[in-house]
């Protein structure tokens, strides 16, 4: 096992819009981020993977790029970054940014000049064709809406997975992959370690993706999901390699793609010459979620359906590179909503939840405001949702003629907009993170969840998290619990979920118990050291509810 500076590092997440706002527009910004650095020190972390801050119409909030060289002035400036680079550089943080190469925004440059002149060198960027009158074929994209949009009063369409706000770029064209390359350098060159690199299974297209015919459906609305046409094609091979041998690998970046890999292709893009350092896995973050009539809708799961995903995930990544393990990010609601049901939500629980995914194999991230334990909105209407992609579904619902409620109901619990929310800074009005009333609605639980009350507080979600990284970081255990083996722990207690971790000379036993009742704890354990408990009481033979503990074997 090669040894990495990213192998040892932990993560953790920034929504720069709702991190902390430092001018009072009430959107978070880099100054903002830097007025936070100590605390980002303090709590331990290493490395800051920030959400896109190129200058962008904000659609997406970021996630449609509109000039790849220069921050957004709503963030600040490009001198504002490089002086984050380096506070941060100085506390020894790195910083990765959002790459978000799929698509840019249709104010791009790029887009504006191919819809102006359809013979001249940009229209070759987009995926665009011109037919008879009508939409080239059925591919329905992400939101719900056709894949294709018109240009102007043409008959010229062009291609997009997700909004019609976000043209997917034709990764075919040699030239667009040179200007992707230019612009990573040009970052690189700034300081940055490494890229989070988005949607990037959906680069390259099939031919039936763009072509002028019918495609099966499989929904009530006559079209199909732009998934089995644009996901992970082959031939996607190429592009990638590119980027590593032109990029990533050139100056020792870490990556991490978001990209759902197949366990034959695991080797090629994550092995020791893989194309990436890593890649998240859905398979535990998106259990609860089922699709349905190309919509996602909730769907129940048990602790046993858990425990097996996880150690499904980690068995495969075992075999074949370094594993991502989080519960969150700006897509994904808070984990102690989707994980925890609604009566048990509290310190053991929540802390028991960081435990379990904290030290499985791999480079742990986290969300801002997961270390406090944030928890979701109670969203009622569609006026207090931000997330485009949602206001878009609802609209498509009620032109339908769908029920809306019940893609509310689906908001409430799962819309990307529960994690969005500002970060609870304090107590004082809009939580600390602006001094005018923020973009998006502050949870109305931030007078008792929030920083300063819980670095106060010795029993807090905050300082558990801050334990936990300590102890895989800085402690005699950090080797193990780093580089160790993973090895699930056999139980026949439903709720127990448990694994080693394990070297030449240690082995460390995480035990979760993750029910509402006890658990016994497996006999060959008793007699070990606790290294890391969330609970005061202890008892050698059973676990209480929602008790995690770390014991290290023969001490
Ligand atoms: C990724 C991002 C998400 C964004 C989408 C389109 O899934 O994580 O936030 O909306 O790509 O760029
Ligand atoms: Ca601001």
């Amino acid at each position: 096992m090669k040894e990495k500076w990213w192998k040892k590092s932990v993560i953790y997440q920034i929504y720069p819009k709702s991190f902390k706002d430092s001018n009072g527009d009430g959107i978070g910004d880099l100054n903002g981020i830097i007025e936070k650095i100590d605390y980002l020190a303090d709590l331990g972390i290493d490395v800051i993977w920030l959400c896109p801050i190129n200058v962008s119409p904000m659609m997406d909030n970021g996630y449609d790029i509109a000039d790849y060289y220069n921050v957004d002035p709503v963030f600040g400036t490009n001198e504002d970054f490089e002086r984050l680079i380096a506070c941060a550089k100085e506390r020894g943080i790195k910083i990765l940014m959002d790459l978000v190469v799929n698509h840019c925004s249709n104010q791009h440059k790029w887009f504006q000049e191919a819809v102006k002149n359809p013979e001249g060198e940009y229209a070759g960027y987009f995926l665009i064709e011109e037919t008879s009158g009508k939409e080239p074929n059925n591919i329905r994209c992400y939101n719900g809406t056709s894949a294709w949009e018109r240009i102007g009063e043409s008959n010229r369409f062009y291609f997009h997975s997700f909004s019609k706000e976000q043209p997917d770029l034709n990764w075919a064209n040699p030239n667009v992959r040179q200007e992707i390359i230019r612009m990573m350098k040009f970052w690189q060159k700034k300081g940055i370690a490494g890229f989070r690199i988005d949607a990037i299974g959906n680069i390259k297209k099939t031919k039936e993706a763009l072509a002028q015919t019918i495609l099966p459906t499989d929904g009530t609305d006559g079209m199909v999901s732009v998934d089995k046409y644009v996901l992970m094609q082959d031939g996607i091979e190429a592009y990638l390699a590119e980027l590593r041998d032109e990029v990533f690998e050139r100056y020792d970046m870490f990556t991490v793609a978001e990209v759902s890999v197949p366990e034959g292709k695991m080797e090629e893009f994550v092995g020791e010459h893989g194309f990436f350092s890593t890649v998240f896995d859905f398979s535990y973050t998106d259990m609860d979620v089922e699709k349905s009539n190309g919509k996602e809708w909730k769907k129940r799961f048990t602790i046993r359906e858990m425990r097996e995903k996880i150690f499904a995930s980690q068995n495969m990544i075992e075999k074949y590179g370094w594993g991502s393990p989080y519960l969150e990010n700006h897509d994904q609601p808070r984990s102690v909503n989707k994980y925890i049901p609604e009566e048990s939500i509290g310190y053991e629980s929540k802390t028991a939840l960081g435990a379990l995914y904290f030290f499985l194999r791999g480079t742990p991230f986290i969300y801002q405001g997961q270390e406090l334990g944030m928890e979701n909105y109670p969203f009622s209407d569609i006026s207090q949702i931000r997330d485009p992609f949602a206001v878009q579904r609802y609209e498509q619902s009620v032109k339908n003629g769908e029920n809306p409620q019940k893609d509310m109901e689906y908001f409430r619990a799962r819309g990307r907009d529960n994690s969005r929310t500002p970060m609870q800074w304090d107590e004082s009005v809009y939580a600390g993170f602006s001094e005018e009333e923020p973009w998006i609605a502050v949870n109305p639980d931030y007078e008792t969840i929030n920083a300063k009350a819980e670095r106060q507080n010795d029993k807090s979600v905050y300082h558990f998290y801050k334990k936990m990284i300590a102890l895989r970081k800085q402690s005699e255990y950090s080797d193990v619990l780093t580089y160790g083996d993973f090895s699930p722990i056999e139980s026949d207690e439903d709720a127990l979920i448990g694994y080693y971790r394990s070297n030449g000379e240690k082995r460390v036993a995480v035990l979760v118990n993750f029910g509402e009742g006890e658990a016994a704890i497996p006999k060959q354990l008793a007699n070990g050291k606790r290294i890391l408990d969330n609970q005061d009481r202890w008892n050698t033979e059973r676990l209480l509810p929602y008790q995690a503990v770390l014991i290290a074997e023969g001490e």
